[in-house]
């Protein structure tokens, strides 16, 4: 039997849409695997009624088909699916760690990528890594057609999850198909703020560099209580805001002394338009 912890992950960051990833310090799914002669899966934790434990119909069944290498998996959910925290691909990654080491297969965590992003295309019908890498490879990542960029960086944040849902399926569908130069030309210039934020560990910086007219305001209508929710975030210190991968989390980057208080305001804007709503104060690393 081997476990291994997967860290939850935000991806998109606004201005890195399907590029920029981050790992949480929390929350985490726990992968545990056995050598079988057939895959199997079970789930348990949050949400585990939502996730099918056939293996043709899980991400982590495709897992161990791409590295032919059969278990008995069994996934703790602390990641809630269909939160906006990166959940099935938390359950991949850590299911392609797991099944790398119970088979010697020998490969990096860069070569892993590719193999738990085919889990990912399970769920949305795309194969698409900006959360997979930075579950498998920690702190910020920068995913293109060709390669990933890995940065230790270490910034505070606030996950804050209504009790609401948003499928990733439906999430893409509102993603526009053009966009005009204008703000194409915004969102490079805030994307490589960001990137240079991650790099300088510098959250002021980070939260400049969030801003995202093409992708987010799509996103964000989906969401009950997004607006509201920014405003009071951003009132109570926090440096950027935006949807946390298809949403419905909230993700706020802060100093870590106003963490607490961030927290508080996002929850408190959730319960005023009644919704229920749990937030993670954690960090990116
Ligand atoms: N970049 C993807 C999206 C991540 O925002 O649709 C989904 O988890």
């Amino acid at each position: 039997m081997l476990t291994v912890r997967a860290p939850a992950t935000s991806a998109n960051l606004g201005s890195g849409f399907d590029v920029f990833g981050v790992a949480l310090g929390a929350p985490a799914d726990v992968v545990r695997v056995e050598r079988a002669s057939e895959t199997t899966i079970s789930v348990t934790g949050v949400g585990s009624q939502y996730i099918p434990e056939d293996p043709e119909k899980n991400t982590v069944g495709a897992v161990a088909d791409a590295l032919d290498a059969p278990a008995h998996i069994r996934i703790d959910k602390g990641v809630r699916p269909s939160s906006g925290l990166g959940s099935s691909a938390a359950s991949a990654a850590g299911a392609a760690v797991a099944l790398n080491a119970l088979y010697d297969r020998g490969l990096s965590r860069e070569e892993l990528v590719p193999i738990a992003a085919e889990g990912e295309a399970l769920v949305s019908g795309e194969a698409h890594a900006d959360n997979v890498a930075p579950s498998l490879l920690g702190g910020f990542t920068i995913v293109t057609r060709d390669d990933v960029t890995q940065v230790d960086a270490s910034i505070p944040v606030v996950a804050c999850l209504p009790e609401t849902t948003v499928s990733t399926r439906d999430a893409r569908e509102v993603v526009p198909d053009r966009a005009g130069i204008e703000d194409v030309v915004d969102t490079v210039g805030h994307a490589a703020t960001l990137a240079v934020g991650m790099a300088k560990n510098d959250p002021a910086i980070v939260g400049r560099g969030m801003d995202d007219e093409i992708v987010t305001p799509e996103r964000a209508a989906l969401i009950d209580g997004y607006d509201r929710v920014r405003d009071a975030a951003l009132e109570a210190g926090a440096t950027g805001v935006t949807v946390s991968g298809a949403g419905p989390g909230v993700l706020a980057v802060c100093r870590r002394s106003s963490r607490r208080a961030v927290a508080s305001a996002m929850l408190d804007a959730f319960d005023a338009v009644g919704i229920e709503s749990r937030a993670y104060q954690t960090h990116v690393g």
